[in-house]
């Protein structure tokens, strides 16, 4: 009864130039180890589920790229969406699609861009949260000790419950503010939100009718629709009539079922130049090299250029030097935030 839906339809914008909009940093080999992220994920969730139980939710843009790094998928496993509409809808599609085949099912949602260092602790994890969610309906996620103020999580509080290790959650804030991110942090009752999520069925489509209830209708209009000749055609028509919203603004912070399981698996969400420094292998300056370069007094940097172009570099600190397909960034590293704003003019320029 397990199903793994895979969310793959994230531009990852703020990891420019690397990740692009036609080819975005989840079907690339980020971590330099001959295999996207997208199918680093693949192979791991082909673990804990059988592989013809696993769905990848993306883009219609995507959908040959994710063909050609998963060949053993089957057409109806890669379900396409007309317009990006953030999570809320790409969930909603998997999870009534999956409902409709199998409504016991029990499934674990992920993202597609996520570094998890400890593969068998991943494992013991989502095994022990999806014995859970076949119980009862309960909308968990797996939590992480945070380490910073990081305003792009969702922080969790949760109520101690002796020595249970799931635990009912208290509160859910979705990006909080610096400020705030930094009172959670200093409290130190609150978890990162991973962001990996696990229900059974029955449980995330009642959510959405309890929290989302004008998708939950759109969706629901589909029953007729899933797995036929004619989903195509009834989810371009859904997707005009969806609002764009996040799984956790929609859901997560108003549920009251949700719950959390304290998880320590060398988690990482790599959605920044400066993540990819974090977990990178540095040499004694510092840096952290993918590519053909040759280094003089440089310190703390993260390249990351083509293998056939020699980069020479001198007298650099704290920098990010990144080139693919034809764009060079050159960007300190305090300032990645700027990546997002460079995007945008780049294309405004075009
Ligand atoms: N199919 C599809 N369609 N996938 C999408 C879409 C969409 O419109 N938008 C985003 N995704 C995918 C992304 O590719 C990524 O794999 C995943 O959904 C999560 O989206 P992000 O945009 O990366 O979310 P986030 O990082 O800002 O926030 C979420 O993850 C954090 C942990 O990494 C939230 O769940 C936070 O609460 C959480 O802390
Ligand atoms: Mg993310």
């Amino acid at each position: 009864n397990t199903y793994a839906v895979i969310m793959a339809g994230g531009i990852g914008s703020r990891f420019w130039p690397f990740s692009r909009t036609n080819n975005p940093k989840q079907f690339h080999d980020v971590l330099g180890v001959g295999e996207s992220m997208l199918q680093l994920t693949t192979n791991r969730l082909a673990e804990i589920c059988l592989q013809e139980n696993i769905y990848v939710v993306t883009n219609k843009d995507y959908r040959e790229l994710v063909a050609e790094q998963l060949p053993f998928l089957k057409p109806e496993q890669i379900l396409c969406e007309p317009i990006g509409r953030n999570t809320a809808p790409a969930i909603a599609y998997a999870c009534y699609k999956i409902a409709n085949l199998n409504p016991d099912a029990n499934i674990l949602v992920m993202p597609s861009d996520h570094v998890i260092l400890k593969e068998e602790a991943f494992k013991t994890t989502v095994l022990k949260a999806l014995e859970e969610s076949e119980k009862d309906d309960k909308l968990i996620t797996l939590g992480i000790k945070p380490n910073k103020p990081h305003t792009g999580y969702g922080y969790i509080q949760f109520i101690e419950m002796g020595s249970k290790e799931l635990k009912k959650v208290k509160t859910f804030t979705e990006k909080p503010t610096l400020e705030i991110a930094n009172m959670f942090l200093q409290s130190g009752d609150f978890v990162w939100n991973s962001g990996i999520f696990i229900w059974n069925a029955q449980a995330i489509l009642k959510a959405f009718k309890l929290h989302l209830g004008e998708m939950a209708e759109i969706f629901e209009d589909g029953n007729n629709f899933y797995n036929t000749q004619h989903e195509d055609e009834f989810i371009t028509k859904a997707y005009s009539h969806c609002r764009n919203i996040s799984i956790d603004y929609g859901i997560m912070e108003k549920a009251d079922n949700v719950y959390v399981l304290l998880s320590d698996f060398g988690w990482s969400d790599l959605g920044t130049w400066d993540s990819l420094y974090g977990i990178g292998q540095k040499d004694e300056a510092g840096n952290v090299v993918d590519g053909d370069v040759m280094l003089y007094d440089a310190k703390n940097n993260i390249i990351k250029t083509p293998k056939d172009r020699l980069v020479v570099i001198q007298g650099l600190e704290n920098y990010i030097v990144a080139e693919f397909d034809n764009v060079l960034m050159i960007c300190s590293k305090d300032e990645e935030q700027k990546v997002k704003e460079f995007v945008s003019d780049v294309k405004a320029k075009k």
